[in-house]
């Protein structure tokens, strides 16, 4: 029962992955830098160590691997990959595969393929997505790579991955960096979708004085209705939480400045380069990097007064506060969806729009309910953005009006809504027919001399704003 598979990187999420695996009935060789991390993690494993098999050392992983191999890299995304295939490397022999299954940029991944061509091994990336929990029992996986490359590994990925009614959350997104382009944007979503969380947390909070308490309740009665989600789900865990320290809410006492470690600003980036809008996306990662700045928000409040408000007495009530948030995460994933769709179309990949949808209705950090009438809509109408699907559509028409009730209640009271007002922008211009960009036309003609098209069609080469024709 020799391994075919190795994994190199047992901290937390590299540990549960290799138990995973193990526990799938795969045997495999694991090895951290650090000895001392393989003998506890060893010690942990209990009876699943039978079919794991320790090593001290690169080599020793190597040999331990009866080849074809297939070594995963479960170490920190960026130059610490470069390095552990730069030492891989020369102890691998053609058929040897390198999977990265960490948070890569999609762009170092296109990179690390093209380098394996004229090395011994192969290689390839893919999105993990689940936190520990779900490298343990079952996380999505985002794969990119060859299909040859798929079917070698692609049925170990469907076994450990997480199951929707018995269905595999793993499958090939395309190739090269195409897995870890799709675990970008399942991240800028999961940035989107805590923010919007977030802010009706604020309004709560700060709008409607609600207590810990009564957050709870509004987030564990949601968590039965259409915004039903791990994410909602745990922020009703979140909200209930004591401290123990002062035995006050636990919220309470967490400074109000996120972390984040790059992939939804990577979003962003892409998406601008792609000239794609995702402006609740944008809002979040926005939102994160001002919660940074505690000192300046601090010395803001002083300068111009603190914000935010109380909102008036039933402004807002918290099923106008759920319809806000059911209108925002379609508008949110409506623009996620047509991101994936329009790089699939500039790098020609042939993304699988509904087997994403379909491969994140479990195990990853953004299952939802809602997923899985996203993947039916993107089956049923392909190409087609997901506002103008059914039943997005109706669901939209239904929501619209809370939206705007929660944006204008939170604008008056000064509270800040940056993603949930982005959602409401958007949809505002996606159904506007003669919008203002006429007037940028213009003003790029009168400086420039930039041209632009006229609405009967007529030849226009430029002008009239200038008295010399020249300009
Ligand atoms: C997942 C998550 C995970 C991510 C963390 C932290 O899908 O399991 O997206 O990959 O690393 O959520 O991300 P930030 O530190 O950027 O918030």
């Amino acid at each position: 029962n020799a391994p075919h598979f190795g994994l190199i990187g047992l901290g937390t999420m590299g540990g549960a992955l290799a138990l995973n695996i193990a526990e799938h009935g795969y045997p495999i060789a694991v090895f951290n830098r650090t000895p001392a991390v393989t003998d506890s993690f060893m010690q942990e494993a209990g009876p699943l160590a039978a079919r794991l098999v320790p090593t001290k050392t690169l080599a020793e992983l190597v040999a331990a691997i009866t080849p074809p191999r297939a070594i995963i890299l479960m170490v920190p995304a960026g130059p610490v990959v470069d390095q552990q295939v730069k030492a891989l490397a020369p102890l691998l022999q053609k058929g040897d595969l390198i999977i990265d299954a960490g948070n890569a940029n999609y762009t170092d991944t296109e990179r690390r393929v093209a380098e394996a061509k004229d090395q011994p091994y192969d290689f390839m990336g893919i999105g993990v997505s689940g936190g520990e929990d779900g490298a343990r029992h079952g996380p999505s996986i985002m794969a990119g790579g060859t299909v040859a490359q798929w079917d070698r590994v692609g049925e170990m990925l469907q076994a450990i991955s997480a199951k929707y009614e018995g269905e595999a959350c793993a499958a090939l997104m395309g190739p090269g960096g195409a897995g870890h382009f799709v675990k970008m944007v399942h991240n800028g979503i999961e940035y989107a979708d805590m923010e919007m969380i977030a802010e009706t947390y604020a309004l709560m909070r700060d709008g409607m004085g609600f207590d810990s308490t009564g957050i709870a309740e509004t987030f564990e009665a949601w968590n039965k209705g259409p915004l039903a989600s791990y994410l909602i789900e745990i922020s009703g865990k979140v909200a209930r939480a004591v401290d123990p320290i002062s035995g006050g809410p636990m919220l309470d006492q967490i400074l109000d400045a996120a972390g984040q470690k790059g992939t939804g600003r990577w979003t962003v980036i892409e998406a601008q380069k792609l000239a794609v809008a995702i402006p609740v996306i944008e809002a979040a990662v926005v939102a994160r990097n001002l919660s940074a700045q505690v000192k300046a928000r601090k010395h803001g409040a002083e300068v111009f007064g603190p914000q935010p408000q109380p909102l008036p007495k039933g402004a807002l009530d918290t099923t106008v506060l759920e319809q806000a948030l059911i209108a925002g995460k379609i508008l949110c994933y409506a623009q996620g969806f047509d991101m994936l769709s329009r790089a699939a179309a500039e790098f020609s990949w042939d993304l699988p729009m509904p087997t994403i949808a379909k491969i994140w209705r479990a195990g990853c950090i953004i299952r939802s309910a809602m997923l899985n009438d996203m993947a039916t809509a993107l089956e049923k109408t392909p190409g087609e953005n997901l506002i103008f699907a059914a039943p997005f559509t109706a669901m939209v028409k239904q929501n619209e009006a809370a939206l705007r009730q929660v944006v204008i209640a939170a604008t008056a009271a000064g509270i800040a809504v940056p993603a949930l007002a982005a959602g409401l922008s958007w949809f505002d211009s996606m159904r506007t027919p003669r919008g203002s960009a006429n007037m940028i036309q213009a003003q790029r003609d009168f400086f420039g001399a930039h041209g632009y098209e006229r609405l009967d069609g007529k030849d226009a080469p430029h002008g009239p704003w200038w008295t010399n024709p020249q300009g």
